[in-house]
Order: C-alpha cells, then structure tokens, then sequence
C-alpha cells in the first residue's frame, strides 16, 4: 500500500523521463499529521473592519493507521482548524478531534471503530459480538455548531463531540441523540436558540424521530414527533421552513437489522431502488404531525439549501445527483487517483399542499456544498446561494447562483480547489449578499492551502491567508464572532 501520508506533495522526476509529475488537485487527499498553531499567518490584501470572530471547520484529515488506510473521503479522522480573523490579522491554529475511535487507533495501531465505508470487524464472532457491544463511532469530522456556549462537532452517528472553541481541546460527549443514525447538519431553531435535527431509530420497528436540542448547559434532546418506516433512507441533511421540517426520503435505503452482520461496511448496506421514487413528508415543528409523502421522481442529494412556504407551495431548494452514484466517486483511491466525482446541480421541487403535486426545475447547473445568508433568509424566500463547482471532476470554482436571475458567477483559478465558501454577513445591511465568503482553498501549485477572502456579491478577492501546509479537503465549519 503507498504510504499516501508521507508522499512529498510534488515527487521530483526519476530518471531518465524528464517531464516533472504536474502538480495535482489529488495532493489535497494527503494525510495530514501536523497540529499547528500560528499567530499570524501571512496575509495578502485587505481584510474588512468588520470582520472579527472565527471560523472553526472539521473535516477528515488522516486516512492512514499503521499500514491500513480508510476507505472513503468520508473516514478519515476528524481534525478541527479554527482561522481567526482580528484586528486585520488572520491567525490558524488545528488539531485532532480526540475521539474514543481515534485514541483507539493510536493505542491499537489500527482502525478499531466502523466507519462510513471502512469496517474494522472482520469475523463473524466479532460482528457477532459488535451487536451486543456496538463500536460506534465519534469520529465528529462533517460539522459543527454553536449551540448555546457550547462548540459540537458532528458526524452521522449518535455521539455529538463537544470541544473547546479556543484550544479545540476535546471535552466529551455533549447530548444523547434520540436515535441510532442522524445528520451533521441540525437546523437553528429561532424561537429559542436550540437546535432541530431527526434520527432514525431502528429496532423492531424503525422510525424517524425528530427532536430539539434546547441550547441549556445540559442539553436533554426532547422528541417533537416519530414517523414508522420500514426501511430508512440515508439522508444527510433536511430542510426547514417557518412552519415545516422537510424530510427527502431518496430511494437509497436500509434494511437496518441487516447492518451488524452483513459484512460490509455501514453504507455498503444500502440499496439504491429508483422504484420508490423520492419522498417528501413534512413534519409540523410545533405538534410533531407528517404530512405526506408527496412522491417525485428518485434523486440523491447530500444538501438541502433552503426550503420556505408560498402561495400554498412547499419551495425546496437541492443540490441533486440522478442517482447515487456519488458515494462510490468519493472512495479515497478513486479519488487520489484523480477520477472524477459527479456534479451536483442545484434544483428547485415546488410541493403543491393541495394537489399534492410536486414540480420541479433547475436553478444552477452546478453546486454543491451550498451555504446562504442563513441568519437572514433560512426557512424564508431568498435570492442568494453560495458554493462550489467543478469542470475538472473536483471542485474547482467558487459560485454565486442568483436563484431569481436563474443565473451564477463564479472565482476561479488555475490549480486551485476551494471548499465550502462561508457566508459572512456584513454588518449593519439590508443586502442579503453584503458580506464575505471565507474558503480554504488548495494550491496544487504551491502544495499548501490557504484561506480566500471573497467579497460575497461580486466574489472579488479581498484577502488571502497562506497556511503553513495543505489542509486536506474537508466538508463544514461556522462563522463564529
Ligand atoms: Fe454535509
């Protein structure tokens, strides 16, 4: 097996060919071994007044235990990186997320917990024995939030890691979630400033479960409503209107009493049926009473965008792949191989609540990893969503879709691959595009990756901040001030 981790970024040329490898989006797959901590990093341009406060991301940030590696993107283990912006200054500190399923690597010297796609459990006594004494994972690396004073990071398993938003040193397990498999990316709740999420529950009859977290010191999950279904979808995100929870049940689907002993991997239990189609059913936040299923044709999608009510209509915003054939894209050899991962386009499905029809059409040819003026225009009508984009097969452009112009534009240079571009509002304006997108971006060309300054409305470079090294490509993080 290569040792991917300790591959210097640009390998210098083996005699006698001459050409030199070019330099590739692929070296952002690296491992990354590093905890660093830096004061001030150097900064090119000019950083708004305005902006004070952090941005903190997780993301998988090391593939590799002894000579076994993780399997997909989504495995590796979770590294937090908090970029602070103060007094024109951008400083940069990371560190691992000191999971029980990463102590137990380092100790063991090899993968002990199941991951998304890599299961450490070969024989059938000891799956036998996972049943009674389920090793599930903490490996918190796809988001995080602020709920109350309290830092979470966030993965698709019941345990919500709670870390300390200046040192990111990691305190524990910060609520119990109501329910075995969930998502990284829980809704704000205005109203009381906690937190709205859903879990699905399996046993001998699987439902999903939709609960509050209310932003108190000891945060005890309270269930607003259930939903019986017999074999959950695999959805990793919702949307939320003023009135509605919005749940897109995509036909790939679990048997979940099948998992344990399959032999595979969590997500290699899932089948993709076209057949069922996609289902929408919408949850009232305040009783907990579904609404639906309103049927459309199957689609896949990690994210929601936004979702709002009018004139009768439930207005869902998606980035959607046909099918799922994205998850087999992200598998980490194909993608340090250099093949390409599927684009997702941007949809819009309009839930009629009395025909029960469901239209849709497309706003954007691309995004993925979306983000809004989400203080200001979740669960309402909005013109703005923010992403990244690609024509290479890995993102490499940042975009700006006008959902009203049904029209985009987009940053992009050459040898660089962006991640997901933070929505930062400016303060004290009306625009809903008045602010800064904060992305880390990698430089193929430099080897190393560095934080980009955009102005939101125009996605004109402001600023950017070189970081000492690559940081690998990770998913989510927030804007904290
Ligand atoms: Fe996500």
């Amino acid at each position: 097996m290569t040792d991917v981790a300790r591959r210097p970024p640009h390998p210098p040329p083996t005699a006698p060919t001459p050409a030199i490898a070019p330099a590739s989006y692929v070296d952002g797959f690296r491992s990354l071994e590093d905890e660093t901590r830096i004061e001030e990093l150097s900064l090119e341009g000019k950083l708004p007044e305005w902006l004070r406060g952090s941005l903190i991301r997780t993301g998988p940030a090391k593939w590799e235990v002894g000579a076994q590696q993780m399997r997909h993107w989504f495995d590796g283990f979770a590294m937090l990186h908090r970029f602070g912006f103060e007094a024109g200054k951008v400083s940069y500190a990371s560190r691992f997320l000191e999971t029980r399923a990463y102590r137990a690597a380092k100790q063991n010297g090899e993968i002990t917990y199941s991951e998304f796609a890599t299961d450490p459990c070969r024989s059938l006594f000891s799956r036998i024995f996972s049943v009674f004494s389920p090793k599930i994972s903490d490996n918190a690396n796809v988001n995080l939030v602020k709920l109350g004073e309290r830092y979470i990071s966030m993965t698709e398993t019941p345990i919500p890691v709670e870390f300390d938003g200046e040192t990111l040193e990691t305190a524990g397990v910060a609520y119990e979630t109501p329910g075995l498999l969930t998502t990284a990316h829980p809704h704000l709740d205005r109203a009381t400033g906690g937190m709205l999420n859903y879990a699905a529950k399996v046993g001998p009859r699987n439902r999903y479960r939709f609960f509050h977290v209310p932003p108190d010191e000891v945060a005890e999950p309270r269930v607003i409503g259930e939903l019986p279904v017999k074999e959950p979808a695999y959805m990793h995100s919702f949307g939320l209107t003023e009135r509605w929870l919005v749940l897109a049940e995509f036909p790939l689907v679990v048997n979940p009493i099948s998992i344990p002993l399959s032999g595979r991997p969590y997500i290699e239990n899932y089948r993709w049926k076209p057949e069922l189609g996609t289902r929408f059913t919408l949850i009232d936040r305040k009783t907990g009473m579904a609404t639906g299923p309103f049927e459309t044709d199957p689609f896949f999608c990690f994210h929601h965008v936004n979702a709002y009510e009018e004139n009768g209509e439930v207005v869902v915003d998606a980035c959607t792949y046909e099918n799922a054939q994205i998850v087999e894209d992200l598998y980490l050899d194909r993608l340090r191989e250099g093949k390409p991962a599927g684009r997702a386009e941007m949809r819009r499905f309009r839930i009629d609540l009395g025909t029960r029809e469901v239209t849709s059409e497309q706003l954007a040819e691309g995004l993925e990893l979306p983000r809004i003026n989400y203080g200001r225009n979740n669960e309402r009508p909005y013109r703005y969503a923010w992403g990244v984009d690609d024509e290479s097969g890995w993102f490499d452009r940042i975009v700006k879709v006008d959902t009203q112009e049904r029209n985009a534009i987009e940053w992009h240079e050459d040898g660089c691959s962006p991640g997901e571009p933070v929505f930062v509002a400016a303060p004290d304006s009306d625009s809903e595009d008045a602010g800064v997108l904060l992305s880390v971006v990698f430089d193929a060309r430099s080897g190393n990756s560095f934080m980009l300054v955009l102005d939101a409305a125009e996605l004109s470079e402001l600023a950017r901040a070189e970081a000492p090294h690559h940081i690998p490509y990770g998913f989510h993080g927030q804007f904290l001030s």
